[in-house]
Order: structure tokens, then C-alpha cells, then sequence
């Protein structure tokens, strides 16, 4: 239990305390959510600024010249300053969207369709969520460009090799994922952006995981766009962020076109709104950008160093205790520090999906499937895996829980232990 206790940064029982959800009895057991990488839990602070929102102050932004506009306008753009905060961009680079997908299809769209010419490629990996990956094979197609894959190492790693064989001066775009969502891999976003920047590339990163999880500068990183989901990071679902340089947003045209994204319209030609607002057109999801800006400024109050200590711990705990069980098989880097608070596995007989329903029988969710990473399941040879996934209100005996339902799971199976 000591052990136990000094692996443990935070203050985790009081953390707890700010997630109603976590004292939900699922199949008469209190619930074990090991599935953050899906979507996180929201603490009541998010909860009560969404109610708060639609009791005291709804109205629509930009438009009102009203007390109770003025306040939504202000909370919504506050949101935006603090999400700039938590990156260390500014006010303006900061894009409300639906969600990262969203972020890497404006990207697509408005930069990619327009800079991408017929010859040129576009770099991604083999470990890319769909969301950044769908998107650029369309750029590709479209344009007749080639669409080229980092590929892995055994170990779960970008193959740096084999990535500058394949970048040079035809490389429009380089997208990354800076923590993969089924092998938990940290990749070293910094060097593949300078990398791809002496090539004359666009530097995008997918940040959907790694926002959640690390302290994260733009400025240090000098990426040329970053995206990421709200709903990962303790915010409402429906919203996400694109970051993108000034410089570059300032001069692509727009992705969405309609109201709010202009300056001035006449009958046959209209010009753009300053950014941010260039790219948000039509009413926004105003509650949860509000929502958002409540769940950065909680991320922060807790400090993200702390959150990733946090996770690293429990994580490498569960990284041993799942290796003692026989019949368990590992993706992704053996190395802990290479590492964020991903496990996907599979257990020797026993189907992801009968694992995963299974474990649900007591309270435990984890996530069994291809994680939308269908390429990657391809190379690692699998149609599915099982994934737990850890994040600030998870504990030890949390892992403990997960290591007892496997094992009960293989009892059920005739896998005795
Ligand atoms: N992208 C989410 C996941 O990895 C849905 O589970």
C-alpha cells in the first residue's frame, strides 16, 4: 500500500471528489473507466459552466449588443484565450471546431487542396488515427499528389530512417501524431517538425491525446498547425481546437463560408473576418467552447506535469502487472519513457470484444477494436485490440481491478491462472 501511495502525485481522492461520474454503479460495481483515450471524464466544473451557460446567459455571440450577448461573447472568447494559454499560442491562432477530425479537414481544405500540386507528397505514419489520415489521402487524390507512411519499428517507434528517405524539397505537408492512440507512443515532434521545415513542409501535429496528457508549446514545438479534441481533455463533446501560425492562417482562404466569417458581403463577393473568427462560420457550439475554456483552466489549476507523472506511474504499474499475466501480448515501446497512459494488448484465446464485454460485467470499461488506426492493425497483424487507457482520476487499484477481471476472463475461457 505504501508503494502504492508514493507512486500517486496527486491528490487523487479529492481530484475524484470533482467527477460525479466516477460514483456511478455499473453492473453492481462501482465503475473502473479505463477508456480517457475515447473520451475523459468531465469534472463538475465543466459540467456546471455548460448549465450555468443555458440558465444565466444564452445568447448568441458577435451580435447582440445586450448584456446577455455581451457575456456570452466574452465567456466564449475568454475560452479561447485560455486554450491559448494552455499551448502558449495567442488569442487569434486559436480555432474553435467540432473536434481534431475537424481541425485536419480545414487544414485539408484550405491549405492542402490549395498548396498541394500534382507531383508533390504528402507525409503521414503508419500509426495515424483515421482522422489524420482519411483527410490527407483526399488531398492526394484530388490533387495527384503522393500520399507516403513512416513506417514503425518493432518496437513501436517512427522508423526516423526510413522517414528521411522519403522526405524531400516535393514534401508539402509532414502530419504527425504526438502520442499514438493505440501504441502509446511519444513521438519526438520537435525533430520531425525541423526536419520537415528545412524541407520547405508544413509541420500539422495531432495533438487529440497528447493535449490531455503533457505541458505543450506550440512556440517550442514550431509547428505550423496542431489539433485536437475538447472532449479528450475534460471538455464537452461537439468541440475541438485547430491551432494554426498567424501568419499562415492570415493568408489561406476559408474553410466554411456564411455568417460570422465575414467582413463585408455584397451580392457577388464578400471579405473575411480577422482571424480567429475567419474560420468559424455559423453559430458556434458556444456552451462548449464556454465548456472548454473551464476544462484548460482545470488542467492547468492541477498542472499538466503533475497529470503526466500521474499517468506514467499507473502506467507503468500496469505495464508489469499485465506482463505477469501468461498469454498477454504488449503493442507499442518497451521503454516506459517512450510511453504516455495507452495500453493496447491482446490476451492469447480470448477475442478483444469478449474481453472487453466481460470485464464490463464488473464495472471495468476499457475499449476493444481497431481504434480507428485500421493500417496499423493491418501491420501489427491483428483485426483488434483491447485498450486501457489512464488519466488524472485513475488510481493503482484501478489497474488492480482490470488484472483481476483478465484473470477472471481466462478462468471463463479455461485459461486457469
Ligand atoms: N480516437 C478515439 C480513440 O482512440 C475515439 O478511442
Amino acid at each position: 500500500m505504501q508503494l502504492k501511495e508514493a507512486l500517486q502525485p496527486l491528490d487523487i481522492e479529492s481530484l475524484r471528489k470533482d467527477f460525479p461520474i466516477l460514483q456511478r454503479m455499473v453492473n453492481g460495481h462501482l465503475i473502473t473507466y479505463l477508456d480517457s483515450a475515447a473520451t475523459s471524464q468531465k469534472p463538475k466544473q465543466v459540467i456546471l459552466a455548460l448549465e450555468d451557460y443555458y440558465k444565466r446567459y444564452n445568447a448568441n455571440i458577435h451580435r447582440g449588443v445586450y448584456k446577455l450577448s455581451e457575456e456570452a461573447t466574452q465567456a466564449y472568447e475568454d475560452a479561447h484565450t485560455k486554450v491559448a494559454s494552455l499551448i502558449d499560442a495567442s488569442f487569434d491562432e486559436i480555432i474553435f471546431t467540432r473536434n481534431a477530425t475537424e481541425g485536419f479537414n480545414l487544414v485539408a481544405y484550405a491549405w492542402g487542396l490549395e498548396h498541394v500540386k500534382e507531383g508533390d507528397n504528402i507525409i503521414v505514419s503508419w500509426m495515424e488515427h483515421h482522422s489524420n489520415l482519411v483527410p490527407w489521402q483526399f488531398v492526394a487524390r484530388q490533387n495527384g499528389a503522393v500520399l507516403k507512411h513512416i513506417r514503425i519499428t518493432e518496437d513501436g517507434l517512427l522508423d526516423m530512417d526510413h522517414f528521411l528517405s522519403i522526405l524531400d524539397e516535393r514534401t508539402k505537408i509532414v502530419s504527425i501524431t504526438q502520442f499514438s492512440n493505440v501504441l502509446g507512443t511519444i513521438n519526438d515532434v520537435k525533430t520531425i517538425g525541423k526536419l520537415s521545415h528545412e524541407k520547405g513542409a508544413v509541420f500539422i501535429v495531432d495533438a487529440a491525446q497528447s493535449v490531455p496528457h503533457f505541458a505543450i508549446s506550440v512556440k517550442e514545438i514550431d509547428c505550423d498547425f496542431m489539433a485536437f479534441s475538447g472532449h479528450k481533455m475534460l471538455g464537452p463533446t461537439g468541440i475541438g481546437v485547430l491551432y494554426g501560425k498567424k501568419d499562415i492562417l492570415n493568408t489561406m482562404r476559408p474553410f466554411l463560408y456564411g455568417g460570422d466569417m465575414i467582413s463585408e458581403v455584397n451580392l457577388d463577393k464578400s471579405s473575411w473576418n480577422e482571424i480567429p473568427w475567419k474560420f468559424e462560420a455559423g453559430t458556434p457550439n458556444i456552451a462548449g467552447g464556454i465548456g472548454l475554456g473551464v476544462a484548460a483552466d482545470y488542467l492547468l489549476g492541477v498542472g499538466l506535469d503533475r497529470i503526466f507523472e500521474h499517468t506514467r506511474n499507473i502506467t507503468k504499474y500496469a505495464l508489469q502487472k499485465l506482463s505477469e499475466i501468461p498469454g498477454v501480448v504488449i503493442y507499442g515501446p518497451k521503454e516506459i519513457n517512450l510511453r504516455g497512459g495507452v495500453i493496447s494488448f491482446n490476451v492469447k484465446g480470448i477475442h478483444a470484444h469478449d474481453l472487453a464485454s466481460i470485464l464490463d460485467r464488473f464495472g471495468i470499461a476499457i475499449r476493444a477494436g481497431h481504434h480507428c488506426a485500421m493500417p496499423l492493425m493491418k501491420h501489427l497483424g491483428i483485426q483488434a485490440c483491447a485498450r486501457a487507457s489512464f488519466y488524472l482520476y485513475n488510481t493503482l487499484e484501478d489497474v488492480d481491478k482490470l488484472i483481476e477481471g483478465i484473470n477472471e476472463a481466462r478462468r471463463i475461457f479455461g485459461y486457469v491462472s
